[in-house]
């Protein structure tokens, strides 16, 4: 190749960056080089429809093979880069990256696209089959195979992950318990109302809750696993286990270019890493607070592999836009359709609006009587109308947000003298 752009890590980002180059006029070479064997795919079905068995891996693609031919972006599968190194004598940015197959790949500009694997429970017995992780395509084969014969469920975890195999493994008729570290559900990502809803619904619905509970190792009979035991001593049968307890960054490159890692790779709102030749997106990042610009957040979504890639490609070629967006996430447990707009860390006051106990309701979430943020559950024109009002720099007035009759459109004030309008980059 004649040098030009390598982005290391074929994920949404990855390919996000890619697109963005060429959609921003780049028209020097792309490699985009992933380890898994398949093409840049969708993660977020693989623990809904694709469990469900409503999708397929063909339909998870982003994009069709002759698109990466017809865009001139070079894919390269199955490979996964070892070692990278920046040259001292060249351009800036410029280097040479090394697969483990001993592939040469050398670059003018370089993105880390690298992503997060799952946090592995070292514990007794944490090796027997039947014990399962989900992040890839392959570990969600494995998992989907593994459920259509199995009888007690065990997860691991009451997060994002955790709950959205629990409700795909009740919906099949399986007995599931969720055992969780933390006094309450999610609590990463939602509010305690949030969280306590979603425990008394996964429970109406047939699964075992145990909060506050940590697992002390898994009992197995010839390699296979067919129990869990928790601290407290009790023993959950079980013949498979899915842990979804949480992820760390892939920072292994970064550390090898001497870049400032910190629980991520450590980056500026413009995605430029501590050196600024090297840009990083995606869910191996650390980043200043999308809004506030204050602090470091990791943000794990769709929204910010393609909001941060955008910027990330825009910084590769010069331009440093003043681009932010707002943070959206979901996550979709059977019939629970759970929305996230904003970032709630901070808020000092929640107004609910709509009743929990039909199972449609939102709980909006206030800093000093400024809107942050809204968890909404069954209810995604709420969770929309916050998501465009964040967007403007506007606000939600508190009083008057917790009557679900009246439009929370009709409630927007102003942009606050002080926020930034939110520009969404171009998709
Ligand atoms: P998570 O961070 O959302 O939840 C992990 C949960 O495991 C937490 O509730 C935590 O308290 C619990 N935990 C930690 N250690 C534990 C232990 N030893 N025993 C029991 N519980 C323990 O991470 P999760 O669910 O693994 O998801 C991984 C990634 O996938 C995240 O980045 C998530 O955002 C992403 N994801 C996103 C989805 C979405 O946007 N809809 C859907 C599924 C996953």
């Amino acid at each position: 190749m004649s040098n030009g752009t390598l982005i290391v890590g074929g994920s949404q980002a990855g390919l996000q960056v890619a697109v963005s180059l060429r959609q921003l006029g780049d028209t020097s070479p792309i490699i985009l080089v992933g380890e898994e064997d398949h093409p840049p795919y969708q993660r977020p079905p693989l623990s809904k429809e694709f469990l469900a068995g409503t999708a397929a891996l063909d339909s998870l693609a982003f994009r069709t093979p002759g698109f990466y031919a017809d865009s001139g972006i070079g894919l390269v599968c199955g490979e996964r880069v070892s070692e990278v190194s920046l040259s001292m004598s060249g351009p800036p940015g410029s280097g040479v990256a090394m697969t483990a197959s001993g592939r040469e790949l050398p670059f003018n500009r370089l993105a880390l696209t690298v992503g997060a694997g799952a946090r592995r429970l070292p514990l007794p017995g944490a090796d027997l089959g039947g014990i399962c992780y989900l992040r890839e395509y392959n570990d969600a084969a494995n998992l989907r195979t593994r459920l259509s014969t199995a009888t007690n469920v065990v997860v691991v975890g009451g997060g994002f992950i955790g709950l959205e195999v629990a409700s795909a493994a009740r919906t099949l008729g399986r007995s599931v318990t969720v055992v969780e570290a933390a006094e309450r559900l999610m609590a990463r990502s939602v509010g305690t109302v949030v969280s306590e809803f979603y425990r008394q619904a996964h429970v109406r619905r047939g699964i075992d809750v145990r909060l506050s509970s940590a697992v002390s190792g898994f009992q197995g009979e010839r390699g296979r696993v067919t129990g869990v035991t928790l601290s407290d001593g009790a023993r959950l049968p079980a013949d498979l286990v899915l842990v979804g307890v949480g992820v760390l960054p892939r920072t292994e490159l970064a550390e090898q270019l001497g870049l400032v890692c910190d629980q991520g790779i450590v980056v500026d709102a413009h995605a430029r890493t501590s050196d600024p030749s090297v840009v990083a997106a995606g869910d191996c990042t650390v980043q200043p607070h999308p809004i506030t610009g204050q602090g470091r957040v990791r943000l794990e979504s769709v929204q910010n592999a393609v909001a941060q890639a955008q910027v990330a490609a825009a910084t590769l070629l010069g331009r440093l836009d003043n681009v932010m967006s707002v943070p959206w996430f979901w996550s979709y447990q059977g019939d629970l359709r759970l929305q996230i707009a904003g970032l709630a860390a901070g808020y000092d006051t929640q107004v609910v609006r709509g009743d929990p106990a039909d199972e449609h309701f939102s709980v909006l979430y206030y800093r000093h009587d400024r809107l942050l943020a809204i968890d909404a559950v069954n209810r995604p024109g709420d969770y929309m109308a916050v998501r465009k009002t964040l967007g403007q720099g506007a606000s939600i007035a508190p009083d008057r947000a917790a009557d679900p009759d009246i439009s929370l459109r009709s409630l927007v004030d102003g942009p606050a003298p002080t926020a930034p309008a939110v520009q969404r980059a171009k998709a």
